[in-house]
């Protein structure tokens, strides 16, 4: 299988520049759209900003001891790490991967993704 290609983007010069609010969850942007930092044990995981069940907003969420972060509306649980929707209804929920850098934070977005893939 071939590997996935990323194009990374900057998503802060430091981990500190996030801005976590006590649950954890950061707000920030990938190019141009808002996403959602985790933090959890020492990492950190990049994921949509709202849920894929109803668009509850995950940041005003929380994450639990598992790792897994629970939307406030209807409380679905989702992986942070793969994006698994581990309460079981189905759902997938888009996640990036993140890496720290000396210079800075990046999230990856496959080659060919994004909002332009609805055209093809
Ligand atoms: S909108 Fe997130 S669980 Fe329903």
């Amino acid at each position: 299988m071939a590997e996935k290609k990323y194009t990374w983007h900057k998503i802060a010069d430091h981990i500190s520049e996030l801005g976590f609010a006590d649950n954890n969850i950061a707000v920030t942007e990938l190019a141009g759209k808002k996403i959602c930092i985790g933090k959890f044990n020492e990492s950190i995981f990049a994921f949509a900003y709202k849920c894929p069940h109803a668009g509850g907003v995950l940041a005003e969420g929380y994450i639990d001891a598992l790792g897994n972060v629970v939307c406030p509306l209807h409380r679905y649980k989702y992986d942070m790490k793969n994006g698994r929707n581990v309460s079981g209804e189905g759902y997938f929920l888009k996640n990036w991967p993140v890496e720290i850098r000396e210079d800075g934070v990046y999230a990856g977005m496959e080659a060919g993704s994004g909002i332009w893939n609805i055209f093809r």
